[in-house]
């Protein structure tokens, strides 16, 4: 059982936002802010809590904000020193802990998911890694990433965030057949990348987040093309739960889609409600707009 410390996180940023249309036309949709922080530093807090240390972004085109948001700002910083702005200067600064390092690799072409993460294969090297999709953003006592880390200690192998979707559903998501090792943790039988809702084998889905055995390279690199014509995580993982135990998890935590316009508002309303500087004042108004 492999249940080495988790050093590194990926995350898949090449994706177009065309859901998010004109928003994201020259500004990646990683970088729409809930409330006050864009969606990708939601991302790095929850890996970092987890124990990750490496971070590694896999880049598209019109992505360079990303690597500017976790880059140091020395003329920001001046200005807001000389400004007596403490406070913010503190939270530019912590963005990232100096422990951490961030890695940028482009993804050459947009082939999907699956091929993403094998970009990632040459800093990640024989180790268990986390892929974490930032549009999945998920609110949870206990970080989501953080809670799977715990779960891969105790079984090791690969372990993959899951909820239960509405059998309408299916067909946006990886949904998994499983058979139940304990209420939260099962062992993943067959994988399959957005089934027809009559043909899904569960309504059990990926959402987001997973903890992979560096062995799913070897199966991303020889599987073909799967649905949409994209190279499909879900495939590889579907031919490594072959040869390697993989586990779904059913975290503990509130998912909130923000790839869609409607998952992206509610998050924002339910993060502003809960925000401690703006939260009683957003209440008060909210309140008042519904009555
Ligand atoms: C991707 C994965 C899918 C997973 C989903 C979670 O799909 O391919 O298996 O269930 O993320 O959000 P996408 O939403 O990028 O189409």
């Amino acid at each position: 059982m492999n249940t080495a410390r988790v050093n590194t996180a990926v995350f898949p940023v090449a994706g177009r936002g065309t859901r998010f249309l004109p928003a994201t036309k020259a500004s990646p949709k990683e970088m729409l802010p809930v409330v006050d922080k864009p969606l990708i530093q939601y991302a790095v807090e929850e890996a970092l809590s987890a124990g990750a240390t490496k971070l590694v972004f896999i880049t598209g085109p019109s992505k360079r904000s990303i690597e500017d948001h976790f880059d140091s700002a020395p003329e920001l910083e001046a200005a807001l020193l000389e400004q007596g702005k403490h406070e913010l200067l503190a939270v530019l600064r912590s963005i990232v802990p100096a422990s951490a390092t961030c890695i940028y690799i482009r993804q050459p072409a947009p082939l999907g998911l699956g091929h993403a993460v094998l970009c990632a294969r040459p800093v990640v090297g024989d180790e268990p890694f986390f892929v974490h999709l930032a549009d999945d953003l998920i609110d949870s006592t206990v970080p989501c990433l953080q809670q799977m880390a715990a779960i891969h200690r105790v079984h090791g192998g690969s372990v993959l965030g899951v909820q239960t979707v509405e059998r309408k559903d299916t067909d946006k998501y990886g949904i998994v057949a499983v058979d139940a090792v304990t209420d939260t943790v099962s062992r993943v039988k067959h994988m399959v990348e957005k089934p027809k809702p009559a043909d899904a084998p569960s309504t059990l889905a990926v959402v987001g987040r997973y903890l992979l055995s560096p062995l799913v390279f070897n199966k991303l690199e020889k599987i073909g093309r799967g649905a949409g014509g994209e190279i499909q995580l879900t495939d590889g993982i579907a031919a490594l739960l072959l040869e390697d135990p993989v586990y779904a998890y059913a975290f503990e935590g509130k998912r909130y889609d923000c790839g869609n316009k409607l998952g992206y508002l509610e998050a924002t309303v339910d993060y502003a409600l809960k925000h401690p500087q703006l939260g009683k004042d957003f209440q008060a108004w909210l309140r008042a707009r519904l009555s």
